[in-house]
């Protein structure tokens, strides 16, 4: 028998909500593999409270940059508010850690292109937490898709209609281009089209719309989108905060099948259904069902692939191209927002002024829908 890895000694950046109620479960369900040394956050209250809550003799600082110089921490878990998490995924990369940062992974591509390049340096990987790839029912779904097993996917759709009032936004990061990137595009969409472009792969074409119908932000609080597929299937897109039936869905309408996933802010296998087209034989749609083993989609189990990777010495999932394609999305559907034009996989580069803002230079802009 091969010798067990030794436990990784873990950071995390951040003692908010993410951390306190998704990090440190995963990091207790990890615990064979894992051992929480630090923690920091420039609130010395919340700091004290969450060492309070935690098992051991976990370090405290105020400082990022102090924590990463006295600990040397293998790897980093950020949860900060998103303007932050470009330059402290780079400093945990330099000091040789490897990162698993909460969504945005930063707020435009030429931020995610400082991350690659502090990767391509220090050898060390930084992922993005998309909880909703991981765990039995996607990748059952994404494995039947991929393998040609549905026949061919034809039509998607995806839909984020969740509900945040004014309180929610009254946080002061919240809702600002410069602090969280955008709005339901950037923040709460983008857990469902990670998702969609996990399962259909890549895209070619974007047409989109944004408003602000509602709340009192600088950035949209509504956005819908059209996409081709480089596999030619077609997709909607409906990034919302102001549905109040909340849901989370993706269905995806293959030659053979039509599968469908509903939820709100996670999933188990209970919540994918199979549908065969009729001339599909009984049989072959029995074999669908997602495996009796039910892995819910979670911080947990994104935590566990991230460490599979570490011991097999192998890039992690949810980092490199993966993050930035999901990073890309966004910017086109901003794009194409802001311009009324389609906008084409790949045509956002250095000089293009979504390459360096989600709002592409106009962070006054003033979308409110309303006649
Ligand atoms: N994956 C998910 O499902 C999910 C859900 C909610 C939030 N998030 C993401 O998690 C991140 C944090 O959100 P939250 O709701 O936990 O916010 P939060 O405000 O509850 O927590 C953020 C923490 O960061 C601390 N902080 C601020 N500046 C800091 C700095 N310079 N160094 C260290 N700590 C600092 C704050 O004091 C606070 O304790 C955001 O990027 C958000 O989008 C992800």
């Amino acid at each position: 028998m091969s010798p067990r890895p030794a436990r990784r000694r873990v950071a995390v950046v951040g003692t908010g909500a993410i951390v306190t109620g998704s990090h440190l479960p995963a990091l207790a369900a990890h615990a064979d593999r894992t051992e929480l040394v630090a923690a920091v956050d420039v609130d010395p209250a919340r700091l004290d409270a969450f060492r309070a809550r935690v098992p051991g003799d976990v370090a405290g600082y105020t400082s990022a940059g102090a924590m990463l110089d006295a600990v040397r921490p293998d790897l980093v878990l950020v949860g900060t508010p998103p303007s932050l998490h470009r330059e402290q995924t780079v400093a945990a990369l330099k000091a040789g850690a490897w990162v698993l940062c909460e969504k945005p992974l930063c707020l435009s591509l030429a931020e995610y292109d400082d991350i690659a390049a502090a990767e391509d340096v220090s050898g060390a990987y930084a992922s993005v937490i998309f909880q909703h790839r991981y765990g039995s029912g996607a990748a059952h779904a994404r494995e039947l898709i991929a393998s040609g097993e549905l026949g061919a996917p034809l039509v998607a759709h995806c839909q984020t209609t969740w509900h945040r009032d004014a309180a929610y936004y009254a946080v002061p990061w919240r809702g600002r281009w410069s602090t969280e990137g955008g709005g339901p595009t950037m923040g709460h969409g983008i857990h469902q089209y990670d998702l969609l472009l996990h399962l259909l792969g890549p895209w070619t074409e974007i047409r989109a719309m944004a408003s602000r119908l509602v709340h009192d932000t600088e950035s949209e609080d509504v956005s819908t989108a059209l996409v081709r597929f480089e596999n030619g299937a077609l997709a909607t897109v409906v990034n919302s905060v102001l549905s109040p039936a909340e849901m989370s869905r993706l269905r995806v309408d293959c030659a053979d099948a039509t599968v469908e996933l509903t939820h709100l802010y996670g999933h188990g296998n209970d919540d994918w259904t199979y549908t065969p087209a009729r001339h599909v034989a009984p049989g072959r749609a029995a074999a669908w069902r997602t495996p009796a083993a039910d892995v819910p989609s979670s911080h947990t189990a994104q935590l566990g692939a991230v460490l599979d990777a570490w011991d097999a010495g192998t890039r992690p999932p949810g980092s490199g191209g993966e993050a930035r394609a999901t990073l890309e999305f966004a910017a086109a559907l901003y794009k194409a927002a802001f311009t009324g034009r389609p906008v084409r996989s790949g045509e956002i580069g250095a000089g293009d002024p979504f390459y360096s803002a989600m709002h592409g230079g106009h962070p006054d802009w003033a979308p409110t829908g309303r006649p």
